[in-house]
């Protein structure tokens, strides 16, 4: 008999406890396997798996490290099969290379990082009987894209100046895409991937631009520098402006050169995800992980075609070239700025108020027109944080994710947490980021004016500020607070089948591990939060996918704590003692087959 649990349709099920079990644990009833790990061999030729002996030959046809953003796209002719596609964001060395000396890395050591780097294709296949997903190896989807794949720049900002480099005069060809977080997939059939912290691998910059985007004046952290001078940004001053974008991929055409879209604005782009408007024209939502930094939308001019031929597919991938890029800006309504801890919200009761997408420039055919006074069109798509700090954005506690409800056109931001607001001399809580030295982050809701994606302007209020419910500053959409889970620093978000989002964590502050939540968005239970799976020791839950009958993670960076090494990991997950700590992906399915939560 099937057990029943309370709880909106999609989130019947029994609320996973917090927990620091070094495991990824379950509700009751569910099961789950390990899809593919760090290092698993996906392309023809690829050797097994063997870490004492990694090479980046090895690892340029192996699934790469910590795993980020996943999509599921369909394959449709292969019965049973999908397509997965994932980020892989950052490399961890020291939990990579037994023995690894983070001040003297080797060549090898390096290149072995650039092609853990990147995002991997590969076809998943699902198992008859239970929701069990693994991954076919060798088919001719499979695919490795690295730190050092051609990529071709396209939009605005293609051919300038300011990205002509030595090695390419032309300005067009870059090499690689690194620390790709979050995405999204397009309607179009392609996914799309946020450029984020790609400041951590630059060196040697005392340029006040690239101080507004992190880029240190000293070594980088991993010292590629030192083997490809295109690293530091002494030696070679434009590569820097070569990343930092939405990166475009076609993963059905294993031959295809993945894109940088220009348009798109140039910062730590946490992911991007598109509503379509009436006419066919994507709308692309897109955060700036930092504190005190923005979010934006992208609005683009061109329709979408439907169809498969070779034109219709060069057609939608020049979708994101032409558009106007816009920045918010958020106005609150209440005379009372900050949660006061009575448990009640000031003012006229509602953290709540208007917003004003300010447009920064506009792509066409002919060029580009900058709106922003003092600076080109050029400028504004390269720098775009010094655009949005001119026309007055409204400073965010770092945007994540941020991705439209389909059922309802919503709009949700995640803000993982923002422990400087109010300090010193920082920016002070607002209505829409209203905690001081906020730990624990919030989730806002979006609604754009007449629920049309392209509007300008649109009304906004708060969804969830995150923590123990027990703590009178937390708010969880109104729901009664003795029957929700306790959240802390959302960070990626996705909707299920019912338009419940699901949202999971990157370094939660309240002792528990990380782990992955679905809330209801609307009706009588909006609001109810339930926490359905946690993730090892170390781990951040990310990339989640919720099907009808498989809720797909990945387990990015387990084992990631100060001081650990290979020598001395932190996490035994996934394959037991002995083993290294591996990044891999998660199914979840329930043991009766019947679909997630009903
Ligand atoms: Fe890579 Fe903003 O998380
Ligand atoms: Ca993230
Ligand atoms: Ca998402
Ligand atoms: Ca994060």
């Amino acid at each position: 008999a099937r057990r029943k649990h309370k709880g909106a349709r999609g989130l019947r099920f029994a609320p996973v406890a917090p927990n620091t079990a070094d495991a990824v644990t379950v509700p009751e009833g569910y099961r789950q396997n390990v899809v593919i790990r760090w290092g698993e061999p996906i392309l023809r030729g690829a050797p097994a798996f063997d870490p004492e002996k990694q090479t980046a030959k090895a690892q340029a046809g192996q699934f790469g490290y910590n795993c980020d953003f996943l999509a599921l796209l369909p394959l449709p002719g292969e019965r049973g099969r999908q397509l997965l596609v994932a980020n892989h964001e950052y490399t961890d060395e020291v939990l990579m290379f037994r023995g690894y000396d983070a001040a003297n890395p080797t060549r090898e050591q390096v290149e072995v990082a650039w092609a853990a780097h990147g995002l991997s294709a590969v076809v998943v296949e699902g198992d008859r009987k239970t929701g069990k997903l693994t991954a076919v190896a060798r088919h001719q989807l499979n695919r490795r894209v690295t730190a050092t794949t051609e990529f071709r720049l396209t939009g605005p900002v293609a051919g300038s100046d300011l990205v002509k480099t030595s090695a390419d005069p032309t300005g067009t060809k870059v090499l690689g895409t690194l620390n790709n977080c979050s995405g999204g997939v397009t309607p179009w059939g392609t996914t799309l991937h946020g450029e984020e912290n790609f400041n951590q691998y630059f060196a040697g910059s005392s340029r006040a631009t690239d101080k507004r985007y992190g880029i240190g004046t000293g070594a980088s952290e991993r010292k590629w520098e030192r083997f490809d001078k295109r690293f530091d940004v002494a030696q070679e001053p434009n590569e820097v402006h070569r990343f930092g974008y939405v990166v475009e991929f076609d993963p059905y055409d294993p031959s295809s050169t993945p894109r940088k879209h220009t348009a798109l604005g140039r910062f730590k782009h946490e992911a991007a995800n598109i509503r379509m408007t009436a006419d066919g024209r994507p709308v692309v939502y897109t955060g700036d992980d930092e504190r005190f930094d923005y979010f934006y939308k992208f609005v683009g001019s061109k329709r979408m075609r439907h169809g498969s031929s070779r034109a219709v597919r060069e057609h939608n991938l020049s979708l994101l070239d032409e558009g106007t890029l816009y920045v918010a800006k958020l106005t609150g309504d209440s005379p009372a700025l900050e949660i006061d801890g009575t448990g009640k919200l000031p003012g006229d009761g509602e953290f709540d108020g208007s917003g004003e997408w300010i447009p920064l420039a506009t792509a066409t055919a002919d060029g580009a027109v900058s709106h922003v006074d003092g600076m080109s069109a050029e400028e504004v798509f390269v720098f775009t944080r010094l655009a949005g700090d001119k026309v007055g954005a409204t400073k965010m506690d770092r945007p994540e994710d941020i991705e439209p409800n389909p059922v309802t056109g919503k709009v949700y931001v995640a803000l993982t947490n923002n422990t400087n607001r109010g300090v010193g001399s920082n920016a002070k809580a607002d209505e829409a980021n209203p905690r001081n030295a906020n730990k624990h982050g919030h989730v806002l809701e979006l609604t754009e004016r007449w629920n049309r994606p392209e509007s300008t302007r649109f009304a906004w209020s708060l969804f969830l500020v995150a923590g123990d419910p027990d703590d009178p500053a937390t708010y969880f959409a109104g729901f009664p607070k003795d029957g929700v889970s306790p959240i802390s620093c959302p960070d990626n978000v996705a909707f299920d089948p019912y338009g419940n989002l699901w949202i999971s964590t990157d370094g939660a502050q309240l002792g528990s591990h990380d782990g992955l939540f679905g809330v209801a968005t609307r009706g009588e239970r909006r609001g109810e939060l339930k926490q359905f799976l946690t993730v090892p020791k170390g781990a951040e839950t990310c990339g989640p996918i919720i099907q009808d009958r498989r809720v797909l993670v990945a387990v990015q960076h387990p084992g990631e704590i100060d001081g650990a090494s290979v020598e001395k990991p932190a996490s035994t997950w996934p394959d037991g003692p002995g083993k290294y700590v591996r990044p891999a992906v998660v199914a979840v399915w329930r043991a009766d087959g019947c679909d997630i939560g009903v």
